[in-house]
């Protein structure tokens, strides 16, 4: 089993995340990191375990994570691989991730983007474990990152932040441990 850590990130919030992702499932899994570009050409599905995620823009991905998921989408029509019922392909594993400000109305500004990304991936044919949804303090407009839903979310992700997702990821890994080689 291997694993690929698939992200875009605009300040650097996300990236914290996927690295602490990408380092704790080398230990334990042959793993690779990739931060979107326009360019990005890769098969998800000849990864095992894939983490996808980007800091939330307007409720969404970054266009550059949104067009390679539209890209893999196209690809895999075109190549009928998006079947009715989408039948699941054994072996095959999503967690979709984003960090967010949640200013104005808390997780409910991430969640749509978790699960437009968590859609995707099952019409692929990945079983998807999860969704997770870490605070990340906005770069440009400080007076955001005090008084929203979640309140003071400066700094953030922080330490604990990025534990919490070592310890999820090591949640994930032990429970597909029978598909380890
Ligand atoms: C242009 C822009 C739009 C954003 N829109 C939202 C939003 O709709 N909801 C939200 O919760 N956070 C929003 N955020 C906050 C980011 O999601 C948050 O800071 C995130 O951690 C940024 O991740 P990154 O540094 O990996 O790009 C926005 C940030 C920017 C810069």
């Amino acid at each position: 089993m291997d694993a690929l850590v698939i992200y875009d990130s605009l300040s650097g919030n996300t990236e914290k995340v996927a690295q602490r992702i990408y380092e704790t499932s080398a230990k334990s899994v042959p793993s690779q990191i990739v931060k979107v570009n326009k360019d990005t050409d890769i098969d998800l599905l000849d990864h095992d375990l894939v983490f996808i995620g980007s800091g939330v823009i307007d409720w969404l991905p970054t266009k550059t994570l949104t067009a390679f998921v539209q890209r893999t989408m196209k690809t895999a029509n075109k190549q009928g691989r998006i079947k009715p019922a989408a039948p699941i392909i054994p072996g095959k594993f999503a967690v979709c991730f984003a960090t967010f400000g949640g200013p104005h109305i808390g997780v409910g500004e991430a969640v749509p983007m978790t699960l437009w990304l968590r859609s995707a991936l099952a019409h692929l044919g990945f079983i998807v474990l999860d969704e997770w949804h870490v605070p990340g303090q906005f770069a440009n407009r400080p007076e955001l990152n005090q008084g929203g839903r979640l309140g003071n979310i400066e700094g953030r992700p922080d330490a604990h932040d990025l534990q919490d997702t070592e310890n999820r990821v090591r949640g994930i890994l032990a429970s597909l441990s029978a598909w380890w080689e």
